[in-house]
């Protein structure tokens, strides 16, 4: 299956492209979505997606229906903002979508962009994904020379110095219109006031490809087969982004994987980056559907990390814990000094199994945290301290 990303299995993590042309793009279909949109209303586009019942792949699984008809609703201009900055530990397939699929990613946002009759399309891209940069630069070149030159809106490339918390939404609009990475308080969400105080969709890089396959495919197509990316890292023998059907159990992509190191074995896997709760080992049957990881107490996030017996969760949840604390973006006081005091407690579960008394203060320390962000990082934080005790 290769609908959202030629080549893969990428396994060359760090090595990103060759882009594909546009030439190739089309031999397989690609910018006839584009083209059998343009005599469709925003309306019907968005029931398309509605119906084939695409999710956000950012980390929060929103539906991205819901999103594109709150925005669409409110007043002009609107704006769409894809979210290039893949700040997510473990995340890889929003650079290589970028770098090696930029016309797969640029129809997808131009299809978004008609469904909500945006104005503008701003691109945040983390200044380090250079050559995904360029990739969407050449895309855009190559389409303003041919016939689809029309469907082309103002779209703004915007390579931006990272930090963690710049990718979530509202820090990344701040950066976006020249203020520093802080979060601002949802409501108002981004669909009520985002760019410039006007309704905007913010979406992550992969939820846009997804859409071309959509519409070329149909939403029936498109719920029976439920082409996913999957970056999996951590203690596995393959680490890779791989292009595998949604709904593939947790034990068989890691099997994808090249399956757990030469004598190891998994111990738990984080099916949501360092964002959500982890599997644990006798919960490998589970599969990527978001109603099956909910039931596990989970979701479906950027990433996949394989955690083996051999690291041990102890100095997973101390690597985890000890993240956080560093990518604070200090705005609220609470969130800097209970991601330093998680970090300590756990520092030591690194190397020995932490003391009864001591897994009770982390729980306490943990339950007091929950909610109390302005963001979601702190909960994160919090939830992630508590599954160790
Ligand atoms: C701390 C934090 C970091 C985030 N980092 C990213 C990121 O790097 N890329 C991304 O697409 N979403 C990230 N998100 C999620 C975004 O806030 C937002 O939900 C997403 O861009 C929406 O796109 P989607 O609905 O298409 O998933 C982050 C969220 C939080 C709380
Ligand atoms: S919860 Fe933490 S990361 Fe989020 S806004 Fe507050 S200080 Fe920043």
């Amino acid at each position: 299956m290769a609908e959202l990303l030629p080549g893969a299995p990428v396994t060359e993590l760090d090595a990103l492209g060759p882009a594909e042309s546009l030439r190739e793009y089309q031999s397989r279909g690609g910018y006839e979505s584009l083209r059998s949109v343009r005599d469709k209303s925003g309306d019907d586009i968005i029931a398309a997606v509605r119906e084939a019942g695409l999710t956000g792949r950012g980390g929060a699984g929103f539906p991205a229906a819901a999103k594109w008809e709150a925005a669409r609703r409110g007043p002009a201009p609107r704006y769409l903002v894809v979210n290039g900055a893949e700040g997510e530990p473990g995340s890889y397939k929003d650079r290589h979508l970028m770098a090696r699929a930029p016309h797969q990613v640029l129809e997808g946002m131009l299809i978004a962009a008609r469904a909500i009759d945006a104005s503008e399309i701003l691109v945040y891209i983390n200044s380090e994904f250079q050559a995904a940069h360029r990739a969407l630069a050449d895309a855009i070149e190559a389409l303003r020379a041919t016939d689809l030159a029309s469907a082309l809106v103002p779209i703004r490339l915007k390579p931006e110095n990272h930090v963690y918390i710049a990718g979530e939404e509202t820090a990344l609009l701040s950066v976006l219109m020249g203020r520093p990475a802080w979060p601002w308080p949802k409501p108002p969400y981004p669909t009520e006031r985002g760019y410039d105080g006007h309704p905007t969709v913010v979406n992550n890089v992969e939820t846009l490809a997804h859409v071309p396959v959509i519409i070329r495919r149909g939403p029936d197509w498109y719920r029976e087969h439920q082409p996913t990316l999957f970056s999996v890292t951590g203690d596995v023998s393959r680490p890779g982004v791989f292009e595998l059907p949604l709904g593939i159990a947790v034990r068989d992509l890691i099997e994808q994987a090249g399956g757990p190191l030469a004598g190891d074995q998994v111990e738990a896997v984080l099916p949501g980056g360092y964002s959500l709760p982890w599997l644990r080992a006798d919960q490998l049957d589970v599969t990527f559907s978001a109603d099956a990881l909910e039931a596990a107490g989970t979701g479906l996030g950027a990433s996949v990390i394989v955690v083996g017996a051999r690291q041990g969760l102890g100095l997973a949840a101390a690597r985890v814990s000890a993240f956080f604390a560093r990518e604070t973006c200090e705005t609220c006081p609470v969130c800097v000094t209970g991601t330093a005091r998680l970090a300590q407690l756990l520092r030591p579960g690194a190397s020995r199994a932490l003391a009864v008394a001591e897994s009770e203060e982390v729980a306490g320390v943990a339950a007091q945290h929950r909610h109390m962000g302005i963001c979601t990082l702190l909960d994160t934080a919090a939830s992630m301290a508590l599954q160790t005790c």
